[in-house]
């Protein structure tokens, strides 16, 4: 059995991510999504409500797992016996980091490689950070997350904004 896991803080899962889970996992016979609980960043959404968000997103697609993980990703992999890692390439400035991580991964575990894929161009310019920034003004999010997950995103800043509406 071919497995995969794609490692990421998914806070929250965008459509941008969406389509890497979708595209990888027709590649593979197993896809684990795997969301870091000891980020250094301190999340918008629990571990567990991001681990259910993607759930609920990745529900049609059947070689999909959703789990948790703390530590290295690389290790994570091992454990689970998958022979790669799953990132996604938005743009060039995304490459020295992936670059970096990809080739420290490899030198921790030489078996398991870094499979990355070229974000589709709609989605480019999407990412988590740029998802909370444009949802704690109000704006217009649904272009860039699942209907369900901007809902959650509205729900979770209102909740957290003080009376001056601060976040
Ligand atoms: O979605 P993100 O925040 O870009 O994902 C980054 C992530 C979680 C993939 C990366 O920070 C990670 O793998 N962290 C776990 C520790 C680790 O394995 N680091 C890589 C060796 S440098």
């Amino acid at each position: 059995m071919t497995r995969a896991v794609y490692p990421g803080s998914f806070d929250p899962v965008t459509k941008g991510h969406l389509d890497v889970i979708e595209r990888s996992a027709a590649l593979v016979d197993e896809l684990i999504v795997a969301v870091l609980k000891n980020n250094a960043k301190t999340p918008l959404f629990s571990v567990e409500e991001r681990v259910k968000m993607l759930e609920d997103v990745t529900r049609h697609i059947p070689n999909v797992r959703v789990e948790s993980f703390c530590g290295l990703s690389v290790e994570f992999a091992r454990q689970r016996g998958a022979k790669a890692l799953v990132r996604g390439l938005r743009a060039v400035t995304d490459f020295e980091y992936e670059l970096q991580m990809a080739q420290t991964n490899r030198s921790l575990q030489p078996e398991i490689d870094t499979l990355f894929f070229a974000t589709e161009l709609n989605y480019a310019y999407i990412s988590s950070t740029i998802v909370k920034e444009v949802a704690s003004y109000g704006g217009d999010i649904s272009g860039f997350v699942p209907p369900l997950i901007a809902d959650q995103v509205y729900d979770k800043i209102a909740s957290l904004k003080d009376k001056e509406g601060n976040v």
